[in-house]
């Protein structure tokens, strides 16, 4: 099947396999095509049908609230074309050069799982491929039975590699959430698309790193932080992590911080936020490099950050609200501007 896109830019075709969102297939392709989440919920990847054959998917999709079904409008991160068709992408696209990373479907077998806190699994699978990735993407990650993909950021880092580890913080009543916390899943078989996502660390930009991030939004953040301590970035950089959870109990990769900070010659500096709870101190009892404050990590950081950053990119997180906390503080109070801001919304 022959999907046709005309953009802002000129018109791409591609071929698209059976049951394969279009958005999928059309970076395959290698198109520049605009999303965020790939997973319906972000409204980015919106297209209107001009003609064909070319299914909307999912109904309830989030991210199709501004739109207008009724004339064709889709997420081709949901769509799924059943014959040639022509779409509408109100876009510049571009072919992209040879050396940036394609993504593609591949499969996966979950290998281990272990819970950090009460409503917190870490989970490693392997690929029946090794892929390359950049610290700070996602892969969008399919289970047995369930209905659309599930965004899931990469919590390890390696130029290449058959390996992935995920973070999942329960969503009480969510569908893939139930699926791997209620059930005995390892050696179970998922699908992936992937690597997806453009908040990446790359070390050649030479920045210093502010990362702000709450609950599993840790993920790619420890991806870049992993990275970045491995090259010894730490050296030469400066390094500031405000990690949000509710209380001292939800605190988890502590132990992996703590290791990073020591070997970074005090240039990583790690605060925990604690949304419910008071802290008895300022130093965490079993990790005392790590600090601790009370409140939500965005106005923990807002208290901290002094607009002296000048060298600096930010790197944001997590659920939607504290993501657009976040970005506010990193605008408002360490005046960077929009373009060294990187963000993930886990909405
Ligand atoms: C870029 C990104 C990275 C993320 N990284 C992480 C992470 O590292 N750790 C983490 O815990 N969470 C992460 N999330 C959130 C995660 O993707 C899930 O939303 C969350 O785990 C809840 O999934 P669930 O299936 O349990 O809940 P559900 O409420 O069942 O589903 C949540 C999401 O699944 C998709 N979905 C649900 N039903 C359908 C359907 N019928 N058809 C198609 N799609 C459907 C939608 O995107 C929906 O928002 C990330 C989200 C994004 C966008
Ligand atoms: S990228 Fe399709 S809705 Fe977010």
């Amino acid at each position: 099947m022959t999907v046709t896109l005309q953009t802002k830019s000129g018109e791409f075709k591609f071929e698209t396999a059976p049951g394969e969102p279009v958005l999928f297939a059309g970076l395959r392709a290698g198109l520049t095509l605009p999303y965020e989440c790939a997973t319906g919920t972000c409204g980015t990847c919106r297209a209107r049908k001009i003609s064909g054959d070319c299914s909307p998917g999912w109904s309830e999709a989030p991210g199709m609230a501004r739109f207008h079904p009724d004339k064709g409008d889709m997420l081709m991160c949901q769509a799924k074309a059943s014959g040639d068709c022509l779409l509408r992408v109100p876009a510049d696209v571009q072919q992209r050069d040879a050396n940036t990373l394609s993504p593609s479907s591949i499969q996966g077998r979950i290998s281990a799982c272990r819970m950090l806190t009460s409503d917190v699994m870490h989970v490693e699978l392997f690929l029946d491929q090794p892929i390359p990735f950049d610290a700070g993407q996602f892969m969008v990650v399919g289970a047995p039975g369930l209905e659309g993909g599930r965004a899931y950021s990469m919590v390890n880092h390696a130029m290449e590699t058959d390996q992935l580890n995920f973070v999942v913080k329960r969503k009480p009543d969510g569908g893939f959430c139930n699926w791997l916390f209620d059930n005995d899943v390892v050696g179970s078989l998922v699908t992936l698309f992937g690597p997806l996502g453009a908040a990446t660390f790359r070390p050649e930009e030479g920045f210093d790193l502010l990362c702000i991030t709450g609950g599993s939004g840790i993920a790619g953040i420890m991806s870049i932080l992993s990275h970045a301590s491995a090259i010894d970035y730490f050296m030469t950089h400066q390094g500031q992590l405000y990690f949000g959870v509710r209380t001292l109990a939800d605190g988890f990769y502590l132990p992996e911080l703590a290791a990073m900070i020591a070997k970074s010659r005090e240039n990583l500096q790690v605060t925990l936020a604690l949304s419910d709870e008071k802290p008895s101190s300022d130093r965490h009892p079993d990790f005392p490099d790590i600090r601790l404050a009370e409140g939500f990590v965005h106005d923990v950081a807002a208290q901290s950050i002094d607009g002296s950053q000048e060298n600096t990119i930010g790197f944001v997180a997590g659920p939607a609200p504290m993501v657009d906390g976040a970005i506010r503080v990193l605008i408002a109070n360490a005046g960077l501007p929009a373009n060294r801001i990187r963000y993930d919304k886990f909405s």
